[in-house]
C-alpha cells in the first residue's frame, strides 16, 4: 500500500506526519547545526549561511530521535546527536555535488556551483571536521565510533563509484555493494546512535532497519532520477546518465536490450557530454525494457527486510513512524 493510501494525505505531508513524535527535538536541529558550524571566516560563513537556507528532508536525524524515543522523550544529547547526522550527510552531499558536477540541490544553487569547486572541497572537510569535535565536546565515543565508521565507508563508496562510472558491465552485486557503503552506512549509523541514546536494547535491530531502509532509499534516488523533473526533486534529472553513472535501472535493463537499443546506449556512454535528447532517449529505452519496474521491486524487497528489522519492538507513536517511513521512502517524489 502507498504512503498516501495509508495514511490517506499526500506524500510530503507524509513526512511530517512521520515527523510528529519528534517536532519538538527536530525543530531544534537547525539551530544546534549553527551552533556546531559557526564561524569567523567570511567565505566560510558565506557559505554556511548558504547551506543552512537549504533545509532538506532531515531525515537521518528523523531517524535518529525516533529510534530515541521508542522507551520515552529524546534526550537533548540526542538532539545534538541528530544535528551531528545531519552535519555528516550535509558534508557529504557538498562533496557529492562537486564530484558529480551538478548545480542543483534543494532547488537552490549547489556550493560547487555559486562559489567553486575548491570551496566545496574545503566546505565538506570544514562540516564533517566540526561534527567530529562536536561528538568529541559530547564525550560519546560509540556515536563516534558509528559515524567515522559510516564516514568511511561513505568516502568508500564514492570512490568506487567514481573508479566505476562509464562502466557498463557494473554488476547488480557491485552496485548493492556501492549503495551499502555510500548510504545505507549513514541511515544504519543514524537509527544505531538514536538507538544508543533511547533503546539501547534495540541497537543491533535499529541498524538493520537503518542499513535496510538506506538500501530501498537509494534504489528510489535512483529511480528519481529516471523519472522525475528537477522542479520536482530540487536536483538536476538525468544526471546519473550525464555522469555516466550505471544505476540498477541500468543494470537491470541491458540484459533485455535490442542491438539498437544497445549501441544507443553505448554511445551515450562514449560521448563525455551527452546532451538532454541523448539522456531521454536512453530514459525511455530503459522504461521500455522494464529498468524501473525492476529497480522498483528491489526497493521494494529492502523495504520488507528493513519492515522485517522491527519485528519485536514494541508499539508506541515512534514505532509506528519508523514503520511509515519505510512506505515513505519508497514513495517520496524528492
Ligand atoms: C540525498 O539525500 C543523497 C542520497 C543519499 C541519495 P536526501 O534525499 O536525504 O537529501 P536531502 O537531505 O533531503 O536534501
Ligand atoms: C548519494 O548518491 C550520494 C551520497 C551518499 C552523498 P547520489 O549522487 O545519487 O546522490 P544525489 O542524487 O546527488 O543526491
Ligand atoms: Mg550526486
Ligand atoms: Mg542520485
Amino acid at each position: 500500500m502507498t504512503i498516501e493510501a495509508r495514511l490517506r494525505i499526500p506524500v510530503a505531508a507524509a513526512l511530517r506526519e512521520i515527523q510528529g513524535p519528534v517536532r519538538e527535538q527536530l525543530e531544534r536541529v537547525p539551530d544546534e547545526m549553527w551552533r556546531i558550524v559557526k564561524a569567523d571566516t567570511p567565505l566560510i560563513e558565506a557559505a554556511n549561511t548558504h547551506l543552512m537556507g537549504m533545509k532538506g528532508k532531515m531525515f537521518r536525524p528523523t531517524l535518529l530521535l525516533l529510534a530515541a524515543s521508542l522507551d520515552g522523550e529524546p534526550s537533548e544529547h540526542a538532539t545534538a546527536l541528530a544535528a551531528v547526522a545531519e552535519l555528516v550527510h550535509l558534508a557529504s552531499v557538498v562533496h557529492d555535488d562537486s564530484v558529480d558536477h551538478s548545480n542543483v540541490r534543494r532547488g537552490q544553487p549547489t556550493i560547487n556551483a555559486l562559489f567553486s569547486h575548491q570551496i566545496a572541497v574545503i566546505m565538506g572537510d570544514y562540516l564533517f571536521s566540526k561534527a567530529v569535535a562536536e561528538l568529541v565536546r559530547l564525550g560519546d565515543l560509540e556515536a563516534l565510533r558509528a559515524f567515522s565508521s559510516a564516514s568511511n565507508d561513505m568516502t568508500l563508496g564514492e570512490m568506487r563509484q567514481l573508479s566505476s562510472y562509464d562502466a557498463l558491465n557494473f554488476s547488480e552485486r557491485d552496485y548493492f555493494n556501492l549503495n551499502r557503503a555510500k548510504t545505507a552506512s549513514l541511515l544504519g549509523a543514524a537509527c544505531e546512535v538514536g538507538a544508543i541514546c533511547g533503546a539501547p536494547q534495540y541497537r543491533d535491530r535499529l541498524r538493520r532497519f537503518g542499513e535496510r531502509l538506506g538500501m530501498a532509499f537509494q534504489v528510489a534516488d535512483d529511480l528519481l532520477d529516471y523519472t522525475e523533473t528537477e522542479s520536482v526533486t530540487g536536483k538536476p534529472s538525468g544526471n546519473d546518465l550525464r555522469e555516466h553513472k550505471v544505476t540498477l535501472p541500468l543494470i537491470a535493463a541491458l540484459p533485455s536490450m535490442s542491438a539498437v537499443q544497445r549501441s544507443r546506449t553505448e554511445a551515450l556512454f562514449a560521448n563525455p557530454t551527452p546532451d538532454d535528447g541523448e539522456i531521454a532517449d536512453v530514459v525511455a529505452i530503459v522504461a521500455e525494457c522494464g529498468g524501473l519496474e525492476y529497480a522498483r521491486r528491489q526497493g521494494e524487497a529492502f523495504a520488507q527486510e528493513a519492515e522485517e528489522a522491527l519485528d519485536g519492538i514494541p508499539d508506541s507513536d515512534s514505532r509506528e513512524s519508523l514503520t511509515d517511513a519505510i512506505a515513505y521512502v519508497m514513495d517520496r517524489r524528492s
